[in-house]
């Protein structure tokens, strides 16, 4: 019996240091894991970090991460790891130096219940060959469309504007939010990229188009709790973000659909017909299927309207904010081209134009956090270990907020973009982030280029914009989903 009683202490001694030296073991293992990743924000089981994140001033949150972590933080958006880039140079670390491994988007409800197509993927969500495949499309079509002098864009959107003016012309003065003048105008600005043709503002299809870009972004911002926890949508409570968010996919989907019944002259249709013929060593080097070229037009269209929409009218807001550089640039606008049609090659005699246009995409970049990428595999960044499909998003809004960057970072001030010689100085240019980097960056970066300083400098040689809302710049950063949008403000324009 006391035998039996020693055999049973000594194996309970070795059962508890055994116990023992696996805890101890799996603490030094996960001291080890956890000290090789960023610096962490505090964070709670189920809920993650989201109780110590100011989601009052979420902007501010982001250039504070900048200050309080240095280049890269982690945080958990409800269970789920995520990781911010908070300098250019981990930026480029992780989508140029190693796009190879970070060009894979990650799975967030949200998104891809939004952009996925019959479980096929889109432009935005697609990784490895079939995105390659999609960036080598656009890209030669854009740069036939957008050739100075044989490209189609800029006489198109010469027609867009007058139909622009047009509108404008009936407010006769009157205050309006131009959100919506924008949003239509530049859908009609990408229907005639993409299908070749402008559709009738009056027709349902056009409607339907509009009404999606509105709907896109009210379902993701309605969907961001989802994302943190998928599961949550078969809580009746949340039920009603997931059903917006599946019909908005749903409407995206149709209006796919009903552009690829139409085919204009120049459109991405009838590049794709002619590229099925091509010569030998014609512009482009790859076949594209009907489904690949609809989610093309599907995603471009989005990501075409909606930013370019809201940047201008933001740009519209700075103005009529600041009304002493609007009138600076209509000097210039006056002393270069006076009341002729401006094009393309006026942008270089422009350079006031182009600062400000550059500033305004630095305070105001309409994807303050870029897109999520991941990794399959283990990585590094800035020495810190980011373990395999890990959420990563690049900091857009605090490195175009950083003072070691830009002096005053909070104030407009175009002129910080021009050198010495009043030229546009390219050093400055190179620290912008807001089409991202790398092989994934915006497709759309060129044609964002170019009908912005278009459009901006025919408004601005035509109307004068006013507001008679007591404001100021920061109340053009506001309601951050994955998307900047301003305030409404009315504006009203005074003919010049
Ligand atoms: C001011 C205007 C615009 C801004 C600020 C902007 C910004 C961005 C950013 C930051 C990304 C994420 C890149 C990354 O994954 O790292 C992106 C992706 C994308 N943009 Fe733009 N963009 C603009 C205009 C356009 C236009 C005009 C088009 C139309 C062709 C476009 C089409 C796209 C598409 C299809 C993607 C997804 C690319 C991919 O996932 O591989 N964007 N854009």
């Amino acid at each position: 019996m006391e035998n039996e009683n020693y055999d049973a202490a000594i194996w309970n001694g070795i059962l508890f240091g055994g116990v023992t030296i696996a805890i101890i073991i799996c603490r030094i293992l996960y001291n080890h894991i956890t000290s090789r990743l960023p610096p962490t924000l505090p964070w709670l089981p189920k809920v993650g970090s989201i109780p110590f994140i100011n989601t009052e001033n979420r902007l501010e949150m982001l250039v504070n991460l900048k200050q309080k972590y240095g280049d890269a933080c982690m945080m958990y958006l409800g269970t789920r790891p995520v990781v911010m880039l908070n300098s250019y140079q981990a930026i480029q670390e992780i989508l140029v130096r190693k796009g190879n491994h970070f060009n894979h988007r990650p799975y967030l409800l949200g998104l891809n219940e939004l952009l996925n197509s019959k479980d096929q993927d889109s432009f935005i969500t697609s990784s490895g060959s079939t995105n390659e495949k999609m960036h080598r499309f656009t890209d030669d079509a854009l740069e036939v469309q957008l050739h100075p002098t044989t490209g189609t864009f800029q006489s198109n959107l010469q027609e867009e504007l007058k139909v622009l003016f047009k509108e404008i012309d009936a407010l006769k003065g009157k205050a309006v939010d131009y959100e919506e003048l924008l949003l239509t105008c530049c859908s009609n600005v990408m229907n005639r990229v993409l299908i070749g043709k402008r559709l009738e503002v009056s027709s349902t299809a056009f409607q339907q188009q509009l009404q999606a870009h509105k709907d896109n972004i009210e379902a993701l911002c309605n969907s961001k709790c989802l994302t943190v926890d998928p599961t949550l949508r078969f809580i009746p409570g949340f039920r009603g973000a997931y059903d917006t968010l599946k019909w908005a996919a749903d409407t995206r989907r149709n209006i796919g659909e009903g552009l690829m019944n139409v085919r204009g002259q120049g459109g991405w249709l009838q590049l794709c017909e002619m590229n099925a013929n091509k010569p030998k060593g014609a512009v482009w080097s790859d076949d594209i299927s009907e489904s690949t070229l609809k989610l093309m037009i599907q995603d471009c269209h989005t990501g075409g309207t909606e930013t370019m929409a809201r940047t201008l009218n933001t740009a519209l807001m700075y103005m009529a904010i600041n009304p002493s550089i609007q009138k600076q640039l209509q000097d210039e606008i006056d002393k270069v081209i006076g009341g002729a049609t401006i094009k393309m090659a006026d942008q270089q005699r422009l350079p006031l134009v182009q600062a400000t246009i550059l500033e305004i995409l630095r305070l105001s970049p309409m994807l303050p956090l870029g897109m999520p990428h991941m990794s399959h595999q283990d990585n590094t960044v800035a020495g810190y270990l980011i373990p395999k499909e890990t959420v990563v998003f690049p900091n857009i809004y605090a490195i175009h907020h950083d003072e070691a960057l830009w002096e005053n970072a909070e104030e407009f001030k175009p002129r910080r973009f021009l050198d010495a010689n009043g030229k546009l100085s390219q050093t400055a240019k190179s620290n912008l982030l807001t089409f991202s980097l790398g092989n994934r960056k915006c497709p759309g970066e060129q044609l964002a280029d170019q009908q912005l300083f278009l459009m901006m400098t025919s408004l601005l040689q035509r109307y004068y914009f006013v507001t008679q809302s007591k404001i100021d710049n920061s109340h053009l950063k506001q309601n951050m989903g994955l998307m900047l949008h301003a305030q409404p403000i009315k504006l009203c324009v005074r003919a010049r």
